[in-house]
């Protein structure tokens, strides 16, 4: 979703925000643009437009000696994707301009009441938040317009603002949207997420909510003020060293994120092993396994991918740990709560920690006084912060907009989880989560074969993959990783639903993928396959060893029943990267899609 960058030091300006921007592609974007300050033309300048970060680099000039430059890449939320809507915004007189990320709920009414003579020239919100700026410092000064703008703003918003009359200084806001601080000897940058810093700071700061920050040149030296809204001075947050391994961020031989992160799941289940190792038993920490005490229902909360995730934690907390527990998509929850028990605790699962919808329910369920677990990949992320406790997936960055890495990391922290708080299961996860690491290996070297049964299988504008129990909810994740990246239609079905209303969308060739890990629905499942067989569908079935029959197309390693989720979803994730390689489409930026959905 929407990524900002700002720099104001030694360095080309305009490079640094631009390198930082390409950074933040990952996140999914429309449009993109930046204003810097030119010292040959002594005025400030933006470059904007729909397309690539690429582009902007390209297309304009930008002298070597620029020393402040914003950046922006929109995900459009408020007006289609063109050039007006593309940020940077300037305000009416062009005196102020502003990047921003998130969204204002009460923008209409704002412009209304303080706004009538503004002329806008874009649909956004955005436009209201710089026109108010404008407003306000006609009486007061810089800080305290963008104070009393914030006073009014509902909603999240991570902001960048320039005052053209200043060439010194960037002032930052954060409320609900993520923004960090990146320090280097030679400049300061800020950024929508740390990836943005890579090679141009050595330290980086995280910061709260309702944070106003000043950065500026003073003689040569480069800092950085924090206050909060009403404009005390706030210490300097904790500092954390840019140490993160930057190998991650590179293809390395892969042709796309997406394969090179598809085949380091192995790897991701063995790191998780390492690092939750306690006396050769996989275990999480005695104070997490103590906000489980007397327990009466988990509820897991978590949107797509990682809700798929959940679903299958659901099946781990009951099964194992014996814990009854209800799984909600966050957009849902946060705005329908059911009836909660009183000795509930939560878990939210996200791979990036950033998601808006998941953060509405932390603030909604720690209001009411609950225990907040969160599940993510980044450790230092809002979600992570913000709960109670964290459990880290220890997946490496994520780069390709469909997740796949993650998905196995979550898995794999909701087994060791569940595992620690259960009483007397027989499950040893230490040797399953080995056989299944390298059964996911297995799979992975196969892939050139997944890529022949892509060919003669995945045809047409239809999909449907079918399962029962924890198969199902593999179902769900497949369809998704193959709608997402190659935009064919796919549902993910119960097995026993087709017969319900889906068969009649099955007609000749179209392709019905079941998914069979599971003895004891084994039959069931293969009868529901042939009811669309008899419809001409064209069936491919996923199994394992043990649940395999005659000529099932791709058959893989057995492993515990509760872990193979583990493995079925790698062929699905293969297909779908497959198909989608073959229609040429941009694997790893799907379109019209955000990595990381900051906004509700
Ligand atoms: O970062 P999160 O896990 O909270 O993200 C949730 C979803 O936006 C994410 O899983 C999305 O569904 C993926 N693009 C699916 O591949």
């Amino acid at each position: 979703m929407c990524g900002i960058v700002g720099y104001i030091g030694q360095e080309k300006a305009s490079d640094v925000v631009i390198k930082g921007l390409e950074r933040l592609e990952y996140r999914g974007y429309d449009s993109c643009g930046i204003t810097f300050y030119n010292p040959e033309e002594s005025k400030f300048i933006t470059n904007k437009d729909t397309g690539r970060v690429a582009k902007l680099l390209n297309d304009n000039h930008y002298p070597d000696n620029n020393h402040l430059a914003i950046g922006h890449t929109r995900w459009a939320t408020h007006g289609v994707a063109n050039h007006q809507n593309t940020h940077p915004h300037y305000s009416m007189s062009e005196r102020f301009v502003i990047v921003h990320n998130g969204v204002i709920d009460n923008h209409k009414e704002l412009t209304f009441k303080y706004l009538h003579d503004y002329e806008f020239r874009s649909e956004t919100d955005t436009e209201v938040i710089v026109n108010l700026i404008e407003e306000f410092a006609k009486k007061i000064s810089v800080v305290e317009a963008i104070r009393k703008t914030i006073s009014l703003l509902d909603g999240s918003y991570a902001l960048l603002v320039i005052d053209t009359n200043d060439t010194d200084r960037i002032y930052a806001v954060k409320n609900k949207s993520p923004l960090l601080i990146g320090e280097s000897d030679k400049g300061i940058v800020l950024g929508s997420d740390v990836l943005a810093f890579v090679n141009y700071a050595d330290y980086y700061y995280l910061l709260e909510d309702n944070s106003v920050i000043t950065v500026e040149r003073i003689k040569d030296k480069f800092v950085f003020e924090i206050f909060d809204t009403i404009g005390l001075k706030i210490g300097k947050p904790e500092k954390h060293p840019m140490d993160f391994v930057t190998d991650e961020l590179d293809k390395a031989g892969f042709e796309h994120y997406m394969l090179k992160e598809i085949s380091e799941q192995p790897t991701v289940v063995r790191k998780i092993m390492s690092e939750y190792m306690v006396d050769n038993k996989l275990r999480v920490s005695p104070d997490i396994k103590a906000m489980f005490h007397q327990v009466e229902r988990v509820y897991i909360l978590a949107a797509g991918t990682s809700y798929h995730a959940g679903l299958i934690g659901k099946i781990y907390f009951e099964e194992i740990a014996k814990i009854p527990a209800e799984v909600f998509i966050a957009s849902e929850f946060a705005y329908n709560e059911p009836l909660i028990e009183p000795k509930s605790v939560f878990v939210l699962i996200s791979q990036s920690g950033e998601t808006a919808d998941l953060r509405a329910c932390l603030m909604n369920v720690k209001e009411q006084g609950f225990k907040t677990l969160s599940i993510t990949n980044v450790p230092t992320s809002t979600l992570a912060r913000e709960a109670d406790a964290t459990l880290n997936i220890y997946a490496g960055t994520e780069i390709a907009v469909a997740s796949t890495k993650a998905y196995v990391g979550e898995l794999a922290v909701l087994a060791i989880l569940a595992r620690s708080l259960s009483i007397q299961h027989s499950l040893d996860l230490v040797y399953e989560m080995s056989r299944a690491a390298v059964a996911m290996e297995n799979i992975v070297d196969k892939r050139d074969y997944i890529h022949e049964v892509v060919q003669q299988t995945i045809k047409g504008e239809h999909c449907f993959y079918i399962g029962r129990g924890i198969d199902y909810f593999v179902a769900l994740e497949a369809a998704l990783k193959l709608k997402e990246i190659t935009y064919i239609h796919t549902d993910g079905l119960a097995a026993g639903e087709l017969k319900h209303g889906p068969m009649a969308l099955i007609e000749k060739d179209v392709p019905v993928i079941a998914i069979i890990s599971q003895d004891h629905i084994n039959n069931n499942t293969r009868s529901n396959l042939e009811e669309a067989k008899a419809r001409e569908a064209k069936p491919l079935v996923i199994s394992l060893e043990n649940t395999s029959k005659g000529n099932d197309d791709i058959v893989l390693m057995d492993v515990h029943r509760l872990l193979s989720p583990l493995i079925t979803i790698i062929p699905a994730q293969l297909i779908a990267y497959y198909k989608a390689l073959d229609l040429g489409v941009d694997i790893d930026k799907p379109r019209n899609l955000a990595k990381s959905a900051t906004v509700e």
